[in-house]
């Protein structure tokens, strides 16, 4: 816990040093002293001295014009209204957070902070020698966590530059852009969860790495997620007329629906019941983490996605509904292949047929969250426990390993 007093006795370790005074504007050499002149070119001339530097970097803010760094805003124009805020096409200044208008957008960003991990923090050992014995695992086992590594190793960062290079610029509400950076974070978390578990089982890393290029089970879905981003990726790509809406719309259904919502689900169930028989304990528990940051990625997503379908209702016609049921379809028909890949044979007390009936309640689930219409009627779901594990607390470990706590909302202590 960190108090203020620390800072303060810092502080007094240090001697106090006067800061130089500022050099007088009118000693500016007439080359440095120039309209155009910059910190850089100072910079590049042999004889620069920090004289001159300060020279420049004071002349430059001088001549520092606000209105081209601001110029989608109108100077001295009214503060945001709240009405004038909007998912996508909003015209308002977009670095002022608050008035909020999404609170669950930004409850979620609050969430997302409160259930901060790491993967270092998980231990490893047990994992390491099951790994290595002979009889550890059986064959079957071993070829699902190397898929799983495979598929989820570059995975998560298909979906980080999907966030970053794709949709962050295009969503035109600051609150939802908070939880967006966070969310960016929490994939950068999870792609270091899945070096960290290859490093530490010793596995050959540029087979792993490279298998969402050379399974073919993998290589599908992995070709499914990116073809969603191209379009979004090309820096002269706009919103603005309904047919980029719905691309728009298209990208962020298939990542967060299909991708996150479906995609991550035979893998994590798989390694999650093997954590249940308590093994790979450590991997299962790095992936019970990353499942929960899901789930919330996931309810983001569904959310940010009918918050637009609420505000632009002419974008959710009855084509584009079937267009998004279809892509609900393509993905977990991509996700079955995948689960009768990894599973040819019963493991775990799953199989691949149990893995179908799972899917296709995960479909359901994901086409009544975006308020289209079941297309699996009846389907049950044979796993209940992956549901108690999305839920769970950050303080309970599901495998019972460790107890943790975590407090990363007053990291300062005000008394
Ligand atoms: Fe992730
Ligand atoms: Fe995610």
């Amino acid at each position: 816990m960190l108090t203020w007093d620390d800072y303060h006795s810092e502080d007094t370790l240090k001697p106090a040093r006067p800061a130089p005074p500022p050099p007088p504007v009118e000693d500016i050499p007439a080359a440095t002293a120039a309209p155009s002149a910059t910190v850089s070119e100072a910079a590049n001339g042999p004889a620069a001295t920090s004289t001159d530097l300060a020279a420049a970097a004071a002349q430059a803010l001088e001549q520092l014009d606000v209105a081209p760094g601001l110029e989608e805003l109108e100077m001295g124009a009214a503060r945001v209204s709240v009405d004038e805020k909007a998912m996508i096409n909003a015209r308002a200044d977009l670095n002022q957070l608050v008035p909020f208008k999404y609170d669950w957008a930004w409850q979620k960003y609050l969430d997302g902070c409160a259930n901060h991990w790491m993967p270092q923090e998980i231990n490893m050992t047990a994992d390491v020698a099951t790994w290595k014995s002979p009889d550890g695992l059986s064959e079957d086992e071993r070829r699902i966590v190397m898929r799983s590594l495979g598929y989820f190793s570059t995975a998560d960062s298909l979906v980080a530059n999907n966030l970053v290079l794709a949709i962050y610029r295009l969503i035109t509400n600051p609150e939802c852009r908070q939880y967006l950076l966070r969310q960016a974070f929490e994939e950068a978390i999870h792609t270091h969860a899945y070096q960290y578990c290859i490093e530490s089982l010793g596995m050959d890393e540029g087979a792993v790495f490279n298998m969402y290029r050379e399974v073919p089970s993998v290589a599908r879905k992995a070709a499914w997620s990116l073809s969603h981003t191209h379009h979004l990726s090309d820096p002269t790509f706009h919103t603005g007329t309904p047919e980029t809406d719905q691309t728009l719309l298209r990208n962020l259904i298939g990542f967060y629906a299909v991708t996150e919502g479906i995609f991550f689900y035979c893998g994590f169930t798989q390694i999650l019941s093997m954590g249940r028989r308590n093994k790979m304990t450590g991997v299962a528990e790095q992936f019970q983490y990353i499942l929960r940051d899901e789930s919330m990625h996931l309810n983001f997503g569904i959310d940010m996605i009918n918050q637009i379908k609420l505000e632009n209702p002419h974008l959710w016609t009855e084509t584009f509904q079937q267009e998004v049921i279809q892509m609900i379809l393509e993905g977990t028909q991509l996700e079955i292949e995948y689960a009768r890949d990894t599973m040819p044979r019963g493991v775990l007390g799953m199989n691949a047929g149990m893995m179908e009936e799972y899917l296709h309640f995960i479909a359901n689930r994901r086409l009544v969250q975006l308020g289209l219409p079941e297309q699996f009627p009846g389907a049950q779901n044979p796993f209940p426990w992956m549901s108690e594990i999305m839920d769970l607390r950050k303080e309970k470990n599901f495998f019972e390993t460790r107890v943790i706590e975590y407090q990363t909302g007053g990291a300062l202590n005000w008394d």
